[in-house]
C-alpha cells in the first residue's frame, strides 16, 4: 500500500455526483487506495465510511453507520477526507449565480494519475490536434504568451490572459472566436477554468475538473459546468463536454509515466508549459508525493 502524504490525506476529495447517490443504497468506490462506501441519509446528507464487507447496491440504514469519515457536498458532488480537512471547500463563487446552468457532466475513469489529468486540463497546446474543429484548428496552433502566478493569499496557481482561436468554443458558439481563458488550480487535484462566454461578453462560462485519486496511477474525472446559455438544454451541454473529454481520455492514458514527474528537467519544457511548470513546482513545495514522482533530493 503506497503511503499517503499528510497534505493529500487532509484534503477534501471528490467521490461521487450527489444526485447519483440514492439514500439508503450503498455505493462503493476507491480513494487513495482505500475502499470507501457511501450513501445518503433521509435528509439527503452524505454518509461516508471505510468499506468492510458491504457490496454496491446493498440497502443500509445510514443511522447504523457510527465510524464515519468527514463528508460534505459542494458543486453537485460529495467530498470526503481521510484526515482532517479544512472547514470549507475552495470557493467557486459563480456557482451561486441564479441564472447559471449548473450541471455535473459525468464521472469518467482514467488510467492515469490525478496530477497528470490536471496538467492536461491546463494545456492549450493540444486543442487543434485533439479537439480539432471544436477547441482548435490548424493553422491557429500558437499558444500566445500568458501570465502565471501562485497566489500566496489563496494558495492556488493562476494562469491569466490565455488566448486561443477556437472554431466552436462552446455549445452556444455560432462561429470561430478568440477566447480568453483563466485557469485556477485551487486544490492539488482540481482545476477551474473561466472562458469567454459567447452569449454574454461581460461574463465567463465556468468549467471545472475534480479528480478523484483512486490509486497513484488511476483516477476518476468529475466534471462541472456552470454556464451562461439560455438556449441549449442541460443534455446538450453535457454531451458537448463529454465529447471533449472523450477526446482527452485516450491521450491521457497514453502518457508515460502515469505519475507526474515533478523534476522540471524530466520533460522538455516549451513556453506553452508555463502553467504546467508552476503547477509542478507548487505540488513540490506543498510536499505532495501521491500520484507524482517527487524531485530526487
Ligand atoms: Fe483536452
Amino acid at each position: 500500500m503506497p503511503t499517503i502524504d499528510p497534505v493529500t490525506r487532509d484534503l477534501w476529495q471528490v467521490i461521487a455526483a450527489t444526485d447519483e447517490i440514492v439514500p439508503g443504497i450503498i455505493e462503493t468506490t476507491l480513494l487513495l487506495d482505500i475502499r470507501i462506501a457511501l450513501t445518503r441519509d433521509s435528509d439527503g446528507n452524505p454518509v461516508v465510511w471505510r468499506r468492510t464487507d458491504e457490496e454496491q447496491g446493498d440497502e443500509i440504514d445510514p443511522e447504523t453507520i457510527i465510524d464515519r469519515l468527514p463528508a460534505i457536498t459542494g458543486y453537485g458532488y460529495i467530498w470526503t477526507s481521510l484526515g482532517s480537512p479544512p472547514a470549507a471547500l475552495f470557493p467557486i463563487p459563480e456557482y451561486a449565480e441564479p441564472d447559471r446552468k449548473n450541471m455535473s457532466c459525468g464521472s469518467i475513469g482514467i488510467h492515469v494519475s490525478a496530477p497528470r489529468a490536471v496538467e492536461n486540463f491546463l494545456d492549450m497546446g493540444h486543442f487543434p490536434y485533439v479537439h480539432t474543429d471544436i477547441l482548435g484548428a490548424e493553422p491557429h496552433t500558437e499558444v500566445k504568451e500568458y501570465d502565471v502566478e501562485v497566489s500566496e493569499e489563496r494558495d492556488e496557481v493562476l494562469a491569466t490572459r490565455c488566448r486561443f482561436i477556437q472554431p466552436r468554443a462552446a455549445k452556444s458558439a455560432t462561429s470561430a472566436m478568440e477566447v480568453e481563458y483563466v485557469y485556477r488550480v485551487p486544490h492539488p487535484f482540481c482545476s477551474v477554468l473561466y472562458k469567454s462566454c459567447p452569449e454574454d461578453e461581460s461574463r465567463r462560462d465556468v468549467i471545472a475538473i475534480f479528480l478523484q485519486p483512486m490509486t497513484e496511477e488511476r483516477c476518476r474525472a468529475h466534471l462541472l459546468q456552470s454556464m451562461i446559455d439560455s438556449t441549449s438544454t442541460i443534455t446538450d451541454l453535457r454531451r458537448f463536454q463529454q465529447t471533449i473529454f472523450g477526446q482527452d481520455k485516450p491521450i491521457l492514458e497514453n502518457q508515460y509515466p502515469k505519475r507526474l514527474p515533478l523534476d522540471p528537467r524530466s520533460e522538455t519544457p516549451i513556453r506553452a508549459d508555463k502553467s504546467a511548470i508552476a503547477y509542478r513546482r507548487w505540488l513540490s513545495q506543498k510536499g505532495i508525493t501521491y500520484g507524482v514522482i517527487p524531485v530526487a533530493s
